[in-house]
Formats: C-alpha cells, sequence, structure tokens
C-alpha cells in the first residue's frame, strides 16, 4: 500500500468495495432488449410512474438555475399537511438514504454501533461502516419477526463497559425484503432502551398498518424514515423525509449540507403530494396486484411465497436453483433480486408490477414446473 494510500481512513481502507448495480440502459444492451420491453421487478419501484401532473410541472418548471430552498419550507409545509406533524419536525434528503448517511454521521463515532436487525435493508449496515461503526446483528426469526429479547441483550453487552456504544436501532416497517410489519408492542419495548430508534416506513403507503409518526411527537428517541421513491414513483429523483425530535432536529441542521434536495426533485414532491387523488387509486391497484401475485406463486410447487404489506414479496425456492430462475426470467427480459446469505438461503423478491407483468413472469415460472 502507498504512503498516500494509508491517509485512507481505516474503517473505508477494510470495506468490501461496492458491488455496483448496472445500469437499466446497459443491462438491457447486454440482454439485447429494447428497456421499453423489460419488466423490472427488481428494486421495489413504482412501474407506473409519477403522475401526469407531476411530468408536466418538471417540464414546465423555470427556475432550474436557482439554486433550491436549503430549509425546504413549502415541501415540508405539504408534507406536514400529509403526515400530521408540526413542519418542524420533519427533515428532507436527497432520499431517504441520505437521511441514514446523515443520522450515522451524526451519532456513530469510529467504535460506536449501531444494532440491525436483519435479513433487512442494507443500507443501515453500508453507512456505518462508511462512519467506521460496528454493526451488531440481532436476526430476526423463520416469519422475519425482530428479537425483541435479543436486540435488548445486544444493547447490553454493547454498552456492557458503560460507554453506551449502542447508538441506532434500525427497524424497517413493512420490512425488506419480507414486507412483515414490526409489531407494536415490540416497538414500545425497544423505545425504552437507551438508543435512538429508527424506524423506516419507506413502504407505508402499501400497509394496512397504522403509522408510527405520531408516536415520534411523544418520544425523544423515536425517528420514523419516508420516502417518494416507491408510492409516488419517483425513485431516480431521490426524495425521503422523516420526521424527528425536535432536539434531533437541531443538529441535523448543523450538518446537513444546504442544497441535499434539488429543485427537480422539490417540484415533483410537492405536486405528487397535491395530485394525492391520482394516485390512490394506483396503490390500490399494487395492492391488489400483490395478493394475485401472492396466490399465482403460492400455486407454483417449488415456490414458498412470504404475505407481505410491501410492494413486493419475497419467495424461498424449493428444490431448485433460485440463482438459475433469476437468469432463466432475466434471458425473457424480466429482472428480480435473488438473495444467498444468512436467513435469506436460495431466495427471490419480486416487486409488484402491473397485471401484465405478473402473468409473464408466471407464466415463466410455471414451464420450471414440467
Ligand atoms: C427500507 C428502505 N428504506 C429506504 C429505502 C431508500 O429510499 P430512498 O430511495 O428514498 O433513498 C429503500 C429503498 O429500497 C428501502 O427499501
Amino acid at each position: 500500500m502507498s504512503l498516500f494510500q494509508e491517509l485512507v481512513r481505516p474503517n473505508v481502507r477494510a470495506m468490501d468495495p461496492y458491488a455496483a448495480i448496472v445500469p437499466f440502459e446497459v443491462l438491457s444492451r447486454r440482454l439485447g432488449r429494447d428497456p421499453s420491453t423489460i419488466i423490472k421487478l427488481d428494486a421495489n419501484e413504482n412501474p407506473y410512474g409519477p403522475s401526469p401532473r407531476v411530468r408536466e410541472r418538471l417540464a414546465q418548471f423555470p427556475y432550474y438555475h436557482i439554486y433550491p430552498d436549503p430549509q425546504q419550507e413549502a415541501l415540508r409545509a405539504a408534507l406536514s399537511e400529509y403526515v400530521h406533524v408540526p413542519a418542524d419536525h420533519i427533515f428532507v434528503g436527497h432520499g431517504a438514504d441520505e437521511i441514514i448517511d446523515l443520522l450515522c454521521r451524526l451519532f456513530l463515532r469510529p467504535g460506536d454501533a449501531i444494532i440491525n436487525a436483519p435479513p433487512t435493508f442494507g443500507m443501515y449496515e453500508f453507512d456505518a461502516q462508511v462512519s467506521g461503526g460496528e454493526v451488531v446483528n440481532v436476526w430476526r426469526d423463520e416469519h422475519f419477526r425482530v428479537d425483541v429479547a435479543g436486540l435488548v441483550e445486544a444493547v447490553a453487552q454493547v454498552n456492557g463497559d458503560g460507554e453506551n456504544r449502542a447508538k441506532l436501532l434500525f427497524l424497517t416497517t413493512p420490512n425488506n425484503p419480507d414486507g412483515s410489519v414490526l409489531d407494536p408492542d415490540a416497538l414500545r419495548v425497544l423505545l425504552e432502551l437507551p438508543v435512538m430508534v429508527v424506524v423506516d416506513e419507506a413502504y407505508f403507503e402499501f400497509s394496512d398498518q397504522a403509522s408510527f409518526v405520531p408516536w415520534v411527537l411523544e418520544r425523544e428517541n423515536l425517528i420514523v424514515l419516508r420516502t417518494f421513491a416507491k408510492w409516488a414513483g419517483l425513485a431516480g429523483l431521490r426524495l425521503g423525509y422523516g420526521v424527528f425530535p425536535l432536539w434531533v432536529m437541531d443538529y441535523l441542521w448543523r450538518i446537513k449540507q444546504p442544497y441535499n434536495v434539488n429543485v427537480a426533485a422539490t417540484v415533483a414532491g410537492l405536486t405528487a403530494l397535491e395530485d394525492r387523488a391520482y394516485y390512490e387509486p394506483i396503490l390500490q391497484a399494487i395492492k391488489e396486484e400483490r395478493e394475485r401475485l401472492y396466490r399465482a406463486l403460492q400455486s407454483i410447487s417449488y415456490l414458498h411465497p412470504y404475505p407481505s404489506q410491501g410492494n413486493f414479496i419475497l419467495v424461498r425456492v424449493e428444490g431448485r436453483s433460485a440463482r438459475e430462475l433469476q437468469q432463466a426470467l432475466a434471458q425473457e427480459g424480466i429482472l428480480v433480486r435473488y438473495f444467498d446469505k444468512p436467513g435469506l438461503h436460495n431466495s427471490l423478491r419480486i416487486s409488484v408490477g402491473k397485471p401484465e407483468h405478473t402473468d409473464a413472469l408466471v407464466a415463466v415460472l410455471r414451464e420450471f414446473e414440467r
């Protein structure tokens, strides 16, 4: 290693290189298909995309040459009306991902820890590592329920030397990749711990569970994250937000990049919130399609789907290779997510698409029953 390489922070040098996701256009070229013919069910995006009014406002917006409002006053006011908490509790980010990174930077010193409940969304672990944090994993059970006693024990162990090194506990509901929801009683217990509890509700709009947002107003250590990526079809524009205790807001304002949220995302987010009547039937259609997809997957002999409250379904593959299935689907232009790691062996995660996407997917999967 060169002298200069040694200048890089040791925790970053120790990290595995990022496994870059192949861009959509490159993948379509590789598969020899036009992007418009690809059925993309691998990243829990909204196949209907943004509303026509969002597209129109983006096309007509005259001020792309002006820097955005660092405080996102208009968007936070609209969000306040959407989530029913005062705007001074709301922080907006360049995707919920940015906020996860900011939280790690705010709370973690090298050697501090996050408590993670895998299998779950990978960014908590990633951002903790970038900040030099340790990741303490407390695995979910076979139904993907969080292990409350295990989480309590993990915090006690990490804090055993009296230093309170356990800083952040991440809980996702509905959980990615399986779509199960967090039991409010479990959260009540976990909120008694001396850690910041981050509840990630990225898929809230697809679930029937009540939001934990109102709880934030009554607690000092609860944060709830949300995004426009899924329900509003704005994954590519990067727009997320969170609801925070006021004391945390105070610190977030100190460390945020002034122009973290760009004007296009702001225009799109504001318009999507205005255009909720357009989105409602789409969200309903996705939820209904999820149930149809679930039943279809259940009827395939070698698949074991898990019930989901998200816009995706996790499927355990039995008696054949999930990897080969994923590749066979890709050859037909259907992309799904493959997992083979602790707690997620030989599995696929399939995002809910349009009805014709389900039909095409199921037709290929049925071929393998023969
Ligand atoms: C649980 C969870 N949280 C957050 C995100 C990222 O949200 P955003 O696109 O707003 O960064 C995702 C994206 O897949 C997710 O699954």
